[in-house]
């Protein structure tokens, strides 16, 4: 069944203001159909308020302010599992491509720490989110967070496609596909059932790995539920795990100090 998602005027106008992307297919209404799954509005940004998932928050990229400034603020540094699968508890001048950007959550924290980070998401409304939360990031106050926004780019499309034509900068290739749905016993936060949802399942994760292992990075790195199959039944070089989630490391070539201008 196909996601339905209406636009409220307010959106289009906001989204037309501020030079964010938005698909041309999708219904502008004031008030929404008893069909549609979801609308785009503006609350305090872009923002897609689930309309059938009982009384949720809408969905958006908060760069600003939330857990991910509080992540920055006080979260883990180099020792994090994704920092360390990526290789920056040893070398901070690092490019990273995630070909699966989402809501910028993993990127923001490689940026944080040091990484150039170029984001890839090919959903467009997702991407309409992201675009929007870097708007917003980069016409902040706050110096700081300008500056981790500044090591951090957005391109719509897949990684195989865009790179088809122009080499690859990156050194470390990140894959985060949506995970299958869970079982109750694991089921997904609150906050994020609206993102499944919407985008549903990645099930074509192991071609983006085929791709990455062939693209010349240095290394790949592979974010799965803790006790899910290797991507392509392919064994990595080492994993890391934590409670949920594990990272699974292909590490192809000695990574070195990379500019991060992007
Ligand atoms: C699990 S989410 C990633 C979450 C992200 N790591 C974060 O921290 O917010 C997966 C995202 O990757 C996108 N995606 C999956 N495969 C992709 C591909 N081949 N190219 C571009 N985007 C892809 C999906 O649309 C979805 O938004």
């Amino acid at each position: 069944m196909a996601v339905k998602v209406a636009l409220h005027p307010v959106a289009q106008a906001y989204a037309d203001s501020h030079a964010i992307d938005l698909p041309d297919d999708l219904p502008l209404r004031s008030q929404p159909h008893a069909e549609d799954h979801f609308q785009l509005v503006v609350a305090d940004g872009l923002a897609l308020q689930p309309l059938q998932l009982g009384k949720v928050n809408p969905l958006k990229v908060d760069f600003v302010a939330g857990a991910l400034a509080h992540r920055r603020l006080y979260g883990g540094g180099v020792q994090q599992d994704v920092a360390k699968a990526c290789g920056l508890h040893q070398l901070r001048e690092l490019h990273i491509l995630d070909t699966t950007a989402g809501l910028g959550r993993d990127a923001f924290v490689l940026a944080f720490l040091g990484a150039a980070v170029t984001m890839v998401e090919r959903h467009p409304v997702v991407h309409a989110l992201l675009q929007d939360g870097i708007y917003r990031a980069t016409h902040s106050e706050d110096a700081d967070l300008q500056r981790i926004l500044s090591r951090m780019q957005l391109q719509f499309g897949s990684a195989p496609e865009l790179y088809r034509t122009k080499p690859l900068v990156a050194q470390v290739v990140y894959i985060d596909p949506m995970f299958p749905p869970r079982t109750k016993a694991a089921k997904v936060k609150v906050d994020m059932q609206s993102f499944h949802a919407l985008v549903g399942a990645d099930d074509d994760g192991s071609a983006l790995l085929a791709w990455a292992l062939a693209s010349g990075a240095s290394r790949v790195v592979v974010k799965r539920p803790r006790l899910a199959p290797c991507l392509l039944d392919q064994e990595p070089s080492h994993q890391l795990s934590g409670k949920a989630n594990r990272f699974d490391v292909y590490a192809l070539r000695k990574l070195t100090a990379q500019s991060t201008a992007v």
